[in-house]
């Protein structure tokens, strides 16, 4: 693996991954956090889009492993004076990072990096407008995997996959990089996915998709699936289309918001998972956001495990964990 561009991977290399992972969770239960297995190395983020746990996951993960990281974010740096990406990733790389972490707003940035001979280091796709969020949806297999085995945040056996899971995942699919890889990885893995939207925020060519889609949240969740993934409505990336994607806020929380009775109706096997950031009273309510079948915050402790993984995997050529 030279790169991690996208959640389409060789079924190997995604249990590798998720197996890495857990071995690094294992090493997260020791009094001091830190392994030496990269120190040394430097690794940058290059952020053109915002990002709170994305961002700060990959830091922690590169840190946990002793790495040195540069940080840029658009915002305050000399994209304002127009430098493009190629002159900002040279830039970074020939201060001495050996790894680039990039998340920009058009999508297919990080493969441009990856191909484009500008610079020869792995680059980590962490969202490419939406396109992809490999890491995002690998944390979310790992969270899955979990519990599809344990009834638990407990490691999963060694290899297994997610063959006879079903997964709802519900919201604005249109704009969603999330629901792109998930669904790519998640059917790799043996899952079955179901996209629940309103026609208006389906992406044209669903029908491509290895997954099934329905237009009934109330139908899909009396199915009784074991996750039910909460999109984000991505407001930000609605207003060039004028908005008018769904009537009101208040009717889109009816029909396809996630309150308590649906988290009843979805049944006790159900996770209740949402990438972050959540919009409480919109796509999910604070009860269902905060209930016991959440595995939210379980998610944003996985990702570090999983970005530890990746890190690892592309930069350590083999050296021992510890
Ligand atoms: C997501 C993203 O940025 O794609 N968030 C995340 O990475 N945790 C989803 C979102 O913004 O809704």
């Amino acid at each position: 693996m030279k790169h991690l561009l996208c959640a389409k991977m060789i079924r190997e290399e995604a249990l590798l991954l998720l197996d890495t992972a857990e071995a690094m969770a294992a090493t997260q239960t020791r009094r001091i956090k830190k392994l030496p297995v990269l120190r040394g190395r430097t690794v940058a983020t290059l952020f053109f889009e915002d990002s709170t746990r994305t961002r700060l996951s990959f830091e922690t993960a590169a840190k946990r492993l002793s790495m040195d990281v540069i940080s840029f974010s658009a915002k305050g740096s000399s994209l304002s004076k127009g430098e493009s990406l190629k002159d900002t990733a040279q830039t970074i790389v020939a201060m001495g990072a050996q790894a680039l972490i990039v998340r920009h707003y058009a999508s297919g940035a990080p493969e441009r990096l990856a191909h484009s001979g500008w610079v020869d280091v792995p680059i980590l796709n962490a969202g490419d407008g939406t396109h992809q969020h490999p890491t995002q949806a690998l944390l979310d297999a790992f969270t899955l995997r979990r519990h599809f085995y344990n009834g638990a945040n407990e490691p999963a056996p060694t290899g297994s996959d997610l063959t006879g899971a079903h997964v709802v995942i519900v919201g604005d699919i249109l704009h969603s990089r999330v629901a792109r890889s998930n669904v790519d990885l998640l059917t790799l893995l043996g899952a079955t996915v179901t996209l629940v939207a309103p026609p208006t925020l389906l992406p044209v060519g669903i029908e491509s998709w290895p997954a099934t889609v329905c237009y009934d949240l109330d139908h899909a969740l009396a199915s009784h699936p074991n996750a039910v993934m909460m999109l984000r409505v991505q407001r930000e990336r609605m207003s060039h289309a004028g908005g008018g994607f769904f009537p009101s806020p208040l009717e889109y929380h009816r029909v396809y918001g996630l309150g308590s009775a649906r988290v009843r109706a979805a049944g006790s096997q159900a996770i209740i998972m949402h990438p972050g950031p959540m919009n409480r009273g919109l796509e999910i309510t604070a009860e269902a956001a905060d209930c016991l079948q959440s595995v939210v915050t379980e998610q944003v402790a996985n990702g570090i495990s999983i970005r530890m993984a990746a890190l690892y995997l592309l930069l350590a050529h083999g050296e021992e964990i510890q």
